[in-house]
């Protein structure tokens, strides 16, 4: 089944072909993201509006160019996946208008994808995928979420955030010391040249049983200690290098709290802040040191993209999910609320 995949939720056009024919990560025929991070730079932030009027403006030619790049025509595709939520309204409604009106137009079902469902399975698309039971750690711009994976489509929240999200916490902490928006990818290269040890922050939330976290108040000691310092470049790389051991060492502490209460060896990391060096090597560490194993997307599949969003699609299209013929997102998602994919046997 060649799917086409279409993610809109925030600021990125997302679009690939999944093919299921294909196993692991050969079934990607295509992915293209546009990202607007120049649009957005001088606002410091994702303007909703501009949002959507760019995902309008780019979603088409971005098609037109994954399929070429496919080397398939639209008559190929088999169904149509698009991210129905959690995300901005305006920007979703593109993607699902567009979304919707071709799969009419080709007469191919269409299926609406939870973005974060999107992120959690985009591990799976490499080679040597992990089966359900595993435990799964979501860090992104949005989510800090741990969730027992019983089965695909089965998900339970471990533990999440209660304030800001991990990969908010870095964009907040850059942009408190003068980095560029978006933050995250400027702090953690910076952070690589920084002392480690010169700054130490505190591990929020660790001292206490649970799997909740908290970054709020470890952005507010980062702005204190940058506050009273000179200043200096060195510094600054010194505070981003404390500021990401800090959130680094806690997400472990966590993600190992979690595989113990779950009873599993398999960690699995997605969204953006999974793309970070640092939380990649440290987990890999976690994980081998009990037997067992951390998957992760390539670097390019952790942040916002079309793949994640054609291969999770491509999953429930198989096991017979599609969408009547509405124009509808769902910008508020809770994931326990997913049913199940459960795989229907080929004829
Ligand atoms: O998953 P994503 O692309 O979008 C959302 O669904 O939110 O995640 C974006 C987040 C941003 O906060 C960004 O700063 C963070 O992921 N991020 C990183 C890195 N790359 C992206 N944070 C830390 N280190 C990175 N290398
Ligand atoms: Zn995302």
């Amino acid at each position: 089944m060649k799917v086409l995949g279409i993610e809109t939720s925030c600021d990125e056009t997302g679009v690939a072909v999944y093919d299921t024919g294909l196993s692991g990560a050969a079934g990607l025929r295509a992915h293209a993201v546009y990202s607007q991070i120049a649009l957005h730079a001088e606002y410091g932030g994702v303007v909703p509006e501009l949002a959507s009027r760019d995902h309008v403006r780019k979603l088409l030619p971005l098609i037109r160019q994954t399929l070429a790049e496919a080397g398939l025509a639209t008559g190929d595709l088999d169904g149509v996946a698009y991210t129905a939520g959690p995300g901005l309204v305006g920007a979703l409604l593109v993607g699902a208008g567009v979304a919707r009106s071709l799969a009419w137009a080709l007469d191919v079902p269409a299926v609406a994808v939870h973005h974060m469902e999107g992120h959690l399975l985009a591990p799976l698309m490499e080679d040597d995928p992990p089966d359900a039971p595993f435990v799964a750690l979501l860090v992104s711009g949005g989510h800090t979420q741990l969730v027992a994976v019983d089965a695909i489509g089965r998900y339970r929240l471990l533990g999440e955030t209660l304030d800001d999200a991990a990969g908010e916490a870095f964009d907040k902490t850059a942009k408190m010391m003068g980095l560029p928006y978006p933050g995250g990818p400027q702090l953690a290269a910076l952070a690589e040249k920084g002392t480690p040890g010169r700054f130490r922050f505190a591990r929020p939330m660790t001292d206490r049983p649970g799997l909740d976290f908290s970054f709020s108040g470890l952005k507010t000691q980062v702005l204190l200690a940058w506050r009273d310092s000179d200043q200096a470049e060195q510094t600054r790389a010194d505070i981003a290098r404390g500021f990401e051991d800090a959130v680094v060492d806690t997400l472990a502490i966590k993600c190992e709290r979690a595989l113990d209460e779950a009873g599993s060896d398999v960690i699995v990391i997605a969204g953006g802040v999974g793309a970070n060096k640092r939380l990649r090597a440290r987990l890999q560490e976690m994980a081998a040191k009990r037997g067992g194993r951390a998957c992760f997307p390539r670097p390019s599949l952790c942040t916002d993209n079309g793949a994640m969003i054609a291969f999770a699609g491509a999953l429930r299209l198989e096991a017979g999910q599609q969408e009547t013929a509405e124009v509808k997102v769902t910008p508020r998602w809770d994931m326990a609320t997913l049913p199940q994919v459960v795989a229907v046997a080929a004829p």
